[in-house]
Protein backbone atom coordinates (compact mmCIF):
# COMPACT_ATOMS: atom_id res chain seq x y z
CA UNK A 1 0.00 0.00 0.00
CA UNK A 2 0.90 3.69 -0.60
CA UNK A 3 2.37 5.50 2.20
CA UNK A 4 -0.22 7.89 3.74
CA UNK A 5 0.21 11.60 4.03
CA UNK A 6 0.05 13.27 7.79
CA UNK A 7 -1.22 16.25 8.18
CA UNK A 8 -0.82 17.94 11.39
CA UNK A 9 -3.68 20.12 12.95
CA UNK A 10 -1.85 22.99 15.11
CA UNK A 11 -5.11 24.67 16.01
CA UNK A 12 -4.78 23.89 19.60
CA UNK A 13 -1.55 25.46 20.16
CA UNK A 14 -3.27 28.40 19.09
CA UNK A 15 -6.57 27.73 21.83
CA UNK A 16 -3.49 27.39 24.58
CA UNK A 17 -1.82 30.81 23.16
CA UNK A 18 -5.42 32.54 23.65
CA UNK A 19 -6.09 31.19 26.85
CA UNK A 20 -3.68 34.22 28.02
CA UNK A 21 -4.40 36.57 25.23
CA UNK A 22 -0.47 36.47 24.28
CA UNK A 23 2.17 35.02 21.63
CA UNK A 24 3.05 31.60 23.31
CA UNK A 25 2.56 28.85 22.47
CA UNK A 26 2.94 30.41 18.79
CA UNK A 27 1.23 27.88 16.41
CA UNK A 28 3.55 28.22 13.36
CA UNK A 29 6.75 27.40 15.28
CA UNK A 30 4.46 24.12 16.27
CA UNK A 31 4.08 23.90 12.32
CA UNK A 32 8.03 24.56 11.78
CA UNK A 33 8.51 21.58 14.54
CA UNK A 34 5.81 19.50 13.02
CA UNK A 35 7.69 20.03 9.28
CA UNK A 36 10.78 19.29 10.97
CA UNK A 37 9.59 15.99 12.75
CA UNK A 38 8.00 14.49 9.28
CA UNK A 39 4.59 15.56 8.60
CA UNK A 40 3.01 15.96 4.82
CA UNK A 41 1.23 18.62 5.21
CA UNK A 42 0.04 21.23 7.96
CA UNK A 43 -3.53 22.30 8.72
CA UNK A 44 -5.15 25.39 10.11
CA UNK A 45 -8.60 26.22 10.96
CA UNK A 46 -9.94 29.73 10.34
CA UNK A 47 -12.86 29.89 12.35
CA UNK A 48 -15.60 32.72 11.98
CA UNK A 49 -15.34 33.26 15.74
CA UNK A 50 -11.38 33.41 15.71
CA UNK A 51 -11.03 31.11 18.64
CA UNK A 52 -7.90 29.91 17.84
CA UNK A 53 -6.80 30.63 14.56
CA UNK A 54 -6.10 34.20 13.10
CA UNK A 55 -5.84 36.27 10.33
CA UNK A 56 -2.38 36.90 11.64
CA UNK A 57 -1.28 33.47 11.65
CA UNK A 58 -2.50 32.32 8.30
CA UNK A 59 -0.46 35.25 6.99
CA UNK A 60 2.52 33.87 8.51
CA UNK A 61 2.05 30.20 7.71
CA UNK A 62 1.59 31.20 4.16
CA UNK A 63 4.57 33.47 4.41
CA UNK A 64 6.64 30.89 6.38
CA UNK A 65 5.28 27.68 6.17
CA UNK A 66 7.74 24.83 3.79
CA UNK A 67 5.11 22.03 3.56
CA UNK A 68 1.43 22.77 1.88
CA UNK A 69 -1.21 24.37 3.98
CA UNK A 70 -4.16 22.56 4.09
CA UNK A 71 -6.88 26.04 4.93
CA UNK A 72 -10.43 24.53 7.01
CA UNK A 73 -13.26 26.71 6.43
CA UNK A 74 -16.54 27.01 6.80
CA UNK A 75 -18.67 28.40 3.17
CA UNK A 76 -18.71 31.85 4.04
CA UNK A 77 -18.11 34.77 1.68
CA UNK A 78 -15.58 35.94 4.02
CA UNK A 79 -13.61 32.67 4.22
CA UNK A 80 -13.62 32.82 0.50
CA UNK A 81 -12.03 36.03 0.04
CA UNK A 82 -9.93 35.06 2.65
CA UNK A 83 -8.49 32.20 1.03
CA UNK A 84 -8.66 33.63 -2.50
CA UNK A 85 -5.88 36.30 -1.39
CA UNK A 86 -4.01 33.44 -0.07
CA UNK A 87 -4.00 30.88 -2.02
CA UNK A 88 -3.55 28.14 0.01
CA UNK A 89 -2.75 24.63 -1.40
CA UNK A 90 -5.72 23.33 -0.04
CA UNK A 91 -9.10 24.11 1.33
CA UNK A 92 -11.29 22.10 3.39
CA UNK A 93 -14.78 23.48 3.47
CA UNK A 94 -16.11 22.35 6.88
CA UNK A 95 -19.35 22.70 8.87
CA UNK A 96 -19.58 25.57 11.60
CA UNK A 97 -23.31 25.83 12.16
CA UNK A 98 -26.06 23.34 12.85
CA UNK A 99 -27.76 23.74 9.88
CA UNK A 100 -24.83 23.05 7.91
CA UNK A 101 -24.58 19.66 9.26
CA UNK A 102 -25.74 15.99 8.20
CA UNK A 103 -26.64 13.99 11.06
CA UNK A 104 -23.61 12.53 11.61
CA UNK A 105 -21.89 15.96 11.64
CA UNK A 106 -20.19 16.20 8.49
CA UNK A 107 -20.93 18.99 5.78
CA UNK A 108 -24.58 18.43 4.33
CA UNK A 109 -22.72 18.28 0.87
CA UNK A 110 -25.63 16.61 -0.66
CA UNK A 111 -28.31 19.12 1.27
CA UNK A 112 -26.30 22.44 0.48
CA UNK A 113 -25.26 21.52 -3.65
CA UNK A 114 -26.65 24.96 -4.70
CA UNK A 115 -24.92 27.04 -2.20
CA UNK A 116 -21.62 24.97 -2.58
CA UNK A 117 -21.24 25.00 -6.34
CA UNK A 118 -20.25 28.33 -7.03
CA UNK A 119 -18.44 28.45 -3.79
CA UNK A 120 -16.18 25.28 -4.91
CA UNK A 121 -16.14 26.71 -8.21
CA UNK A 122 -14.38 30.21 -7.46
CA UNK A 123 -11.82 27.74 -5.17
CA UNK A 124 -10.51 25.47 -7.98
CA UNK A 125 -10.18 28.55 -10.24
CA UNK A 126 -7.61 29.87 -8.12
CA UNK A 127 -5.84 26.53 -8.19
CA UNK A 128 -6.74 25.26 -4.62
CA UNK A 129 -7.60 21.87 -4.18
CA UNK A 130 -10.91 21.39 -2.18
CA UNK A 131 -11.65 18.57 -0.42
CA UNK A 132 -15.30 18.45 1.60
CA UNK A 133 -15.41 17.39 5.20
CA UNK A 134 -18.21 14.69 4.82
CA UNK A 135 -19.30 11.57 6.95
CA UNK A 136 -18.88 8.34 5.37
CA UNK A 137 -22.33 8.09 3.78
CA UNK A 138 -22.19 6.92 -0.19
CA UNK A 139 -24.86 10.33 -0.55
CA UNK A 140 -22.01 12.35 0.59
CA UNK A 141 -19.46 10.79 -1.99
CA UNK A 142 -21.93 11.20 -4.79
CA UNK A 143 -22.98 14.93 -3.55
CA UNK A 144 -19.07 15.54 -3.29
CA UNK A 145 -18.28 13.92 -7.01
CA UNK A 146 -21.25 16.08 -8.62
CA UNK A 147 -19.69 19.29 -6.90
CA UNK A 148 -16.50 18.28 -9.23
CA UNK A 149 -14.16 18.51 -5.81
CA UNK A 150 -10.83 16.03 -6.07
CA UNK A 151 -10.85 15.46 -2.50
CA UNK A 152 -13.53 14.00 0.23
CA UNK A 153 -11.81 14.11 3.84
CA UNK A 154 -14.17 11.31 6.10
CA UNK A 155 -15.33 12.14 9.39
CA UNK A 156 -13.84 9.98 11.85
CA UNK A 157 -15.46 11.37 14.90
CA UNK A 158 -18.13 9.03 15.50
CA UNK A 159 -15.63 5.87 14.78
CA UNK A 160 -13.26 7.40 17.51
CA UNK A 161 -15.97 7.95 19.86
CA UNK A 162 -16.97 4.45 19.99
CA UNK A 163 -14.04 2.85 18.07
CA UNK A 164 -16.91 -0.30 16.78
CA UNK A 165 -16.89 -2.34 13.75
CA UNK A 166 -20.02 -0.17 12.83
CA UNK A 167 -18.87 2.84 12.46
CA UNK A 168 -15.19 1.19 10.98
CA UNK A 169 -17.01 -0.44 8.26
CA UNK A 170 -19.14 2.65 7.28
CA UNK A 171 -15.22 4.21 6.58
CA UNK A 172 -14.51 1.51 4.87
CA UNK A 173 -17.40 1.20 2.41
CA UNK A 174 -17.44 5.05 2.01
CA UNK A 175 -13.58 5.11 1.38
CA UNK A 176 -14.05 2.69 -1.39
CA UNK A 177 -17.11 4.16 -2.53
CA UNK A 178 -15.71 7.14 -3.15
CA UNK A 179 -12.27 5.91 -4.60
CA UNK A 180 -14.56 4.36 -7.01
CA UNK A 181 -16.21 7.77 -7.72
CA UNK A 182 -12.43 9.11 -8.71
CA UNK A 183 -12.52 10.92 -5.38
CA UNK A 184 -9.24 11.06 -2.82
CA UNK A 185 -10.04 10.61 0.17
CA UNK A 186 -8.91 11.81 3.29
CA UNK A 187 -10.03 11.19 7.07
CA UNK A 188 -9.70 12.88 10.58
CA UNK A 189 -10.90 13.83 13.84
CA UNK A 190 -10.60 11.98 16.95
CA UNK A 191 -7.60 10.38 16.18
CA UNK A 192 -5.40 9.26 18.78
CA UNK A 193 -2.16 6.28 18.94
CA UNK A 194 -4.74 3.86 19.91
CA UNK A 195 -7.80 4.02 17.10
CA UNK A 196 -5.20 5.38 14.45
CA UNK A 197 -4.28 2.12 13.13
CA UNK A 198 -7.64 0.62 11.96
CA UNK A 199 -8.03 3.80 9.69
CA UNK A 200 -4.56 4.21 8.38
CA UNK A 201 -5.33 0.36 7.00
CA UNK A 202 -8.38 0.99 4.88
CA UNK A 203 -5.92 1.03 1.31
CA UNK A 204 -8.41 3.94 -0.43
CA UNK A 205 -6.72 6.51 2.28
CA UNK A 206 -4.30 8.92 1.03
CA UNK A 207 -4.10 11.45 3.98
CA UNK A 208 -5.11 11.83 7.76
CA UNK A 209 -5.34 15.18 9.42
CA UNK A 210 -4.70 15.07 12.96
CA UNK A 211 -3.99 17.36 16.00
CA UNK A 212 -5.85 17.42 19.69
CA UNK A 213 -4.29 14.16 20.40
CA UNK A 214 -1.23 15.11 19.13
CA UNK A 215 -1.05 18.65 20.94
CA UNK A 216 -2.67 17.06 23.82
CA UNK A 217 0.22 14.38 23.61
CA UNK A 218 2.72 17.05 23.66
CA UNK A 219 2.72 18.05 26.56
CA UNK A 220 4.03 15.25 28.21
CA UNK A 221 6.45 13.90 25.33
CA UNK A 222 7.46 17.05 22.96
CA UNK A 223 5.69 17.93 20.12
CA UNK A 224 8.24 16.30 17.54
CA UNK A 225 8.28 13.42 19.33
CA UNK A 226 4.30 12.97 19.90
CA UNK A 227 4.28 13.80 15.88
CA UNK A 228 6.20 10.98 15.03
CA UNK A 229 4.55 8.85 17.17
CA UNK A 230 1.50 9.22 15.55
CA UNK A 231 3.76 8.54 12.26
CA UNK A 232 4.73 5.55 13.45
CA UNK A 233 1.34 4.66 14.82
CA UNK A 234 0.06 4.82 11.26
CA UNK A 235 2.91 3.00 9.51
CA UNK A 236 2.05 0.33 11.59
CA UNK A 237 -1.23 0.23 10.77
CA UNK A 238 -0.54 0.11 7.08
CA UNK A 239 2.77 -1.75 5.81
CA UNK A 240 4.55 0.26 3.20
CA UNK A 241 5.04 -1.91 0.30
CA UNK A 242 6.52 0.26 -2.60
N1 LIG B 1 -10.16 17.31 10.02
C1 LIG B 1 -11.09 18.28 10.15
C2 LIG B 1 -11.88 18.67 8.95
C3 LIG B 1 -11.29 18.93 11.38
O1 LIG B 1 -12.21 19.92 11.48
C4 LIG B 1 -10.50 18.56 12.47
C5 LIG B 1 -10.69 19.23 13.79
O2 LIG B 1 -10.39 20.57 13.70
C6 LIG B 1 -9.53 17.56 12.28
C7 LIG B 1 -9.40 16.94 11.05
C8 LIG B 1 -8.62 17.14 13.39
O3 LIG B 1 -9.35 16.60 14.44
P1 LIG B 1 -8.63 16.35 15.83
O4 LIG B 1 -8.19 17.68 16.33
O5 LIG B 1 -9.70 15.72 16.67
O6 LIG B 1 -7.47 15.43 15.57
Amino acid sequence: MKRLRLGVNIDHVATIRNARGGLHPDPVRAAAIATEAGADGVTAHLREDRRHITDGDIDRLMAELTLPLNLEMAATMEMLDIALVHRPHAACIVPERREERTTEGGLDAAGQHNSLTPFVGRLREAGIRVSLFVAPDRRQMEAAARLGVPVVELHTGPYAHDAGERELDRLRDAAEYGAGLGLEIHAGHGLTFDNVGLVAAIPQLAELNIGHFIIGEAVFIGLGPAVRAMRAAMDAGRPVTG
